[in-house]
Order: structure tokens, then sequence, then C-alpha cells
């Protein structure tokens, strides 16, 4: 994949007010997937980005991480994990609840899917709280990933997410 130098990313991505609920501004990729040479200089340039931590899997979160993870593994010639929501998975599984606001959430995976020791990096489309990839990560270690580093399209830098990695983080697209 090669980027196009002239697009910005930015103006491909809507903030759209009061979703899911009032006060919330939504970052929504929907318009930055549907423009075909916007959606390939991302994937080019997130490419960039994490070839240099040497990953030898990918792995995505559940639903819109996959959008992230799948082509990523294609273009580094990697195969990809899928972080799933609960009960999704077939075999054995491990799985890992965390806090959100208000309630618990949870993800899970195949026992078996990584090596030991394998370098797994973790994609997701956005970073909000941190509390998804944080969980992601730690789920990834449960199964003898080494994580070198996670990455996501989108940053919410107001949130303070990163902070709550133990892994460097690495995003295209930075909003405060
Ligand atoms: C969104 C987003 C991230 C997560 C970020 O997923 O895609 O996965 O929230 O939030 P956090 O950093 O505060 O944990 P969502 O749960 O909306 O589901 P989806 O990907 O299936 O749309
Ligand atoms: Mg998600």
């Amino acid at each position: 994949l090669v980027p196009d130098p002239s697009i910005e990313l930015k103006d491909h991505i809507r903030g759209i007010p009061d979703f899911p609920k009032p006060g919330i501004l939504f970052y929504d990729i929907s318009t930055l997937l549907r423009h075909g040479p916007a959606w390939r200089t991302a994937m080019a340039r997130m490419a960039d980005i994490i070839r240099p931590h040497r990953p030898q899997v990918l792995a995505g979160i559940e639903s819109r991480g996959f959008l992230v993870a799948a082509p990523l593994a294609l273009e580094l010639g990697l195969g990809f994990v899928m972080l799933r929501k609960p009960r999704k998975l077939p075999g054995l599984t491990i799985g890992l609840s965390y806090a959100l606001e208000y309630g618990t959430d949870r993800i899970e995976m195949q026992a078996d899917a990584v090596q030991p020791g394998q370098r797994v990096i973790l994609l997701d489309d956005l970073l909000a709280t941190g509390g998804t990839m944080a969980a992601g990560i730690s789920l990834l270690r449960q199964a003898g990933a080494v994580v070198p580093c996670a990455a996501a399209l989108i940053e919410l830098t107001f949130l303070g997410g990163r902070g709550r990695l133990d892994v460097p983080f690495e995003a295209l697209i930075q909003y405060d």
C-alpha cells in the first residue's frame, strides 16, 4: 500500500454530537472507510507505523478493530487473531472482564491463538479511556504473547487512555 501525501485523514472523519448519548461527540470512521483512497492511505500509514515494532501476528478487537487489523495483516503478510465479544468463539477460550464507566465488558480469544513468546501487536480503531486496549493487552499476555506496542487510528487524548497502557502506543489521528 502506498500512502497519498495529499490526503488529510481528519477531512474524512466526522464528529457526530450526542451519539450514543447526550454530551458525547462520536468520531465516525464510516466516511473514511467508504472513501477508497483515504482508507488505503490510512492503512498504508498504519503499516509504516507498526512495521518497525516487528510484529509476528496482529490482533484486533471486535468490531471496529477488525476493520483495521485484517487489512494490515494482509499488507504485512502476517496472521490475524480475533479478540471477540463473549461467547462468539468456538473451542477453548480465555477471557478477561474489565470495568466500564457503568458496568463491565468482556473480551475473549482462543487459548491456542498465539505461540508463547510471539510478538503480537494489538489494534483497534479508537482509543478512548484505554480500558478496552488495556484488557486486550492483558489477555494476549495471558495467552503467552509478547506485546511490543498497541495502535489505533484515533486517540482521544483528553481521556488519557495511553496512560493506562504499559506498552508504547501509536495513533494516526489525535483529538484533544
Ligand atoms: C469502541 C471503540 C474501541 C473502544 C474504545 O468500541 O471501537 O474498541 O470503544 O473505548 P475505551 O478506550 O474507552 O475502552 P465499542 O465498544 O463501541 O464497540 P464496536 O467496536 O463494536 O463498535
Ligand atoms: Mg470497538
